[in-house]
């Protein structure tokens, strides 16, 4: 495994030798980007440092992608970030109406949370993303790859092949360009999101995709009292998350179930699970429910969004706007 692009190489950084190289490696660190992106306390882990010296290796792999300009640096004035921000792409969900309500689709460079009841749409969108995402350019896509990262054993390549060939596109040639990941537990999950640097920039991957973000958490953390536990883990994990969308400047999509049964973790059945670590995380939240055979997105939480509604449909080619003019519900303004 030394593809690993020269300029990105971990032993360009000082006081990197062989012997630290191994240990990062082992811990799915391969390159500097990946070095960034970690938390501290995982690279104090991997290496068998202690934290400050984590701190400041961490730091170093931040400097030196700032110099190349893979990296805004620490202090930038206004006007840079705005020209910065003009690289933020957009890919289209299928649906006009959904796209609107996002502002012109799921945005890079961020992470957009689905979160609903079961059948709302959830993982129905992701398979519809796998292939939107493959557009070009000007068509909604980004001509770009996708990564699934599937927790529930829900992502099915004959739906996708489905919704690509209704779409008008080549399903081999869409499926190819989709790298699945089945994460069976928490800690896999952890490990494959680590890991998922290098597959970003030699693939194209512009959108990544997790469905769902909080199931194996909810699984494994059973009972009051190993909920703060869990909630940091969750926390670190979501971090390193959203670091890869700004790092690479890809799109971020993550599912989440509304608990049915107000009888777990939270008390309001309307409230996402994970609470709010992952509301805090995402930079747009979007709660789905079903209305008969519609389905009904709302902008949670967004000072830049109207507070409306967007009607869309599942049919054949995954996600699409109603046909017979169904109206678009509009509450309040
Ligand atoms: P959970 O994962 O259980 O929380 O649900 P979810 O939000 O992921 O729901 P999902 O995206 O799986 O949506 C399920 C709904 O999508 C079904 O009730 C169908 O209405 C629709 N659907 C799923 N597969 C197909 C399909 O192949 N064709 C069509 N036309 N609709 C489908
Ligand atoms: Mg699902």
């Amino acid at each position: 495994m030394e593809e690993v692009n020269e300029e990105l190489a971990l032993t360009t950084l000082p006081g990197v030798g062989p012997a630290t190289k191994q240990k990062l490696n082992d811990a799915g660190i391969y390159t500097i980007l990946d070095l960034a992106t970690a938390s501290p306390t995982d690279i104090a882990e991997a290496v068998d440092i202690d934290t400050s010296k984590a701190v400041e290796l961490n730091n170093k792999a931040r400097k030196k992608l700032v110099e190349m300009g893979k990296l805004e640096p620490d202090f930038i004035s206004a006007s840079d970030l705005l020209e910065k921000r003009k690289a933020i792409d957009r890919v289209s969900t299928g649906s006009r109406n959904l796209d609107d309500l996002l502002g012109g689709g799921i945005e890079t460079w961020a992470m957009t949370e689905f979160y609903g009841e079961f059948g709302s749409g959830k993982s129905q969108i992701c398979h519809t993303l796998c292939c939107t995402v493959q557009m070009p350019r000007g068509e909604g896509g980004l001509d770009g790859g996708a990564i699934y990262i599937d927790t529930e054993g829900t992502f099915r390549p004959e739906r996708v092949a489905e919704i690509a060939r209704a779409r008008g596109l080549d399903a081999q040639e869409v499926l190819k360009r989709i790298t699945v990941a089945r994460a069976y537990n928490s800690a896999h999950q952890e490990l494959i999101v680590k890991d998922m640097g290098r597959m970003i920039e030699p693939n194209g991957v512009k959108i990544v995709l997790l469905d769902s973000a909080v199931a194996h958490y909810r699984a494994e953390f059973l009972g009051r009292g190993t909920l703060a536990e869990r909630q940091q883990r969750l926390n670190r994990f979501m971090h390193q998350l959203l670091r890869t969308a700004e790092v690479y400047n890809v799109a971020v999509v993550v599912t989440n179930q509304v608990q049915a049964a107000p009888d777990t973790f939270f008390g309001d059945p309307s409230r996402p699970t994970g609470g709010h670590v992952v509301a805090h995380t995402s930079t747009y939240r979007l709660y789905l429910r079903k209305s008969g055979r519609n389905r009904i997105a709302r902008m949670v939480d967004s000072p830049y969004h109207p507070e409306r509604d967007a009607v869309f449909v599942l049919n054949e080619k995954g996600v699409d706007d109603p046909t017979e003019e169904s109206p678009r519900k509009r509450s309040s303004s």
